[in-house]
């Protein structure tokens, strides 16, 4: 890694968003992790004064399946290049009539539907327990709502995500349980980089684009509606992203910084055994 590379913001790019052309001065930074590498190198640069760097979640020319990702060394190299915030942009499935395809949701909860990704960075014998009630930040949620708000863009304000395991799409049956459960939109990636960001301490926001209705309304979802409509957004989301890099504060003044903060189980003698 270039030691020099540093970045104070990162925008993890999902589908629909594979380029950092919002960046000037960049360059490419091959970052290694005890997790192994992530899912490309790099892209560092500068938005004005501000430090910020590029991260193509499924690695240039989409190589890497949600359940496959590593989502421990994208997270862990972000927080290695000086990280405090991470807008991701992911597509996601609609699971209200109200949310259209190319709606833009800015989501506050999440519910996990995930089975096997490796979702913590602590284990054999680091034992944390950390609060999660609120997983996105609501600082940097809060700018992306009122950026987007102000270029006229309609965003709608919180939603839940319900995070799947993938990489099929739901059957019929799952997808009305999850409409009838309530939950907005539906995706494959905010678990476990939400988590994992927290536990880095980095604040996670998303900006979510609608790509289609999931099985709960219409008759089948396919990769081509997903990759087409995400591309339609694109321009939008990085629209978006620019105007929120002008806004954000680097300093971080909500929970996210301080996760840890009494998580990290120190004193084995107070628990009884
Ligand atoms: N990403 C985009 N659309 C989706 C859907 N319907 N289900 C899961 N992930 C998605």
């Amino acid at each position: 890694m270039q030691e020099k590379a540093k970045a104070d913001i990162a925008i993890i790019g999902g589908s629909g968003i594979y380029d950092a052309n919002l960046l000037d001065n960049v360059c490419d930074v091959d970052i290694d992790t005890p997790f192994g590498k992530p899912s490309d190198s790099i892209i560092v640069g500068k938005h004005g004064d501000v430090g910020v760097c590029f991260l193509p979640r499924h690695g240039v020319g989409h190589r890497i399946s949600p359940s496959e990702l590593n989502s421990r060394a994208n997270i862990f190299a972000l927080k290695k290049l000086g990280v405090k915030r991470i807008i991701a942009a992911s597509a996601v499935g609609s699971l209200k009539e109200e949310l259209k395809p190319l709606d833009i949701v800015i989501p506050n909860q999440i519910y996990d539907r995930t089975k096997s990704r490796p979702s913590t960075f602590f284990e054999d014998g680091i034992v944390v327990h950390m609060g999660f009630a609120d997983p996105f930040c609501p600082e940097t949620s809060k700018t992306i709502v009122d950026v987007a708000n102000s270029k006229g863009y309609s965003v709608k304000e919180g939603g839940t995500y319900v995070c799947m395991e993938g990489p099929q799409f739901s059957t019929r049956a799952e997808s009305r349980v999850y409409q009838a459960l309530g939950f907005d939109i539906i995706g494959m990636t905010a678990i476990p980089e939400a988590k994992l960001a927290r536990e880095a301490e980095i604040c996670y926001s998303m900006i979510a684009t609608v790509t289609d209705y999931d099985v709960w309304y219409e008759e089948d979802v396919t990769i081509e509606t997903v990759i087409e409509n995400a591309m339609k957004n694109e321009a939008a989301v990085k629209d978006i992203i620019v105007s929120t890099l002008d806004k954000l504060s680097v300093e971080q003044h909500c929970m996210c910084k301080d996760a840890l903060m009494g998580a990290i189980t120190t004193v084995p003698s107070m628990i009884p055994h």
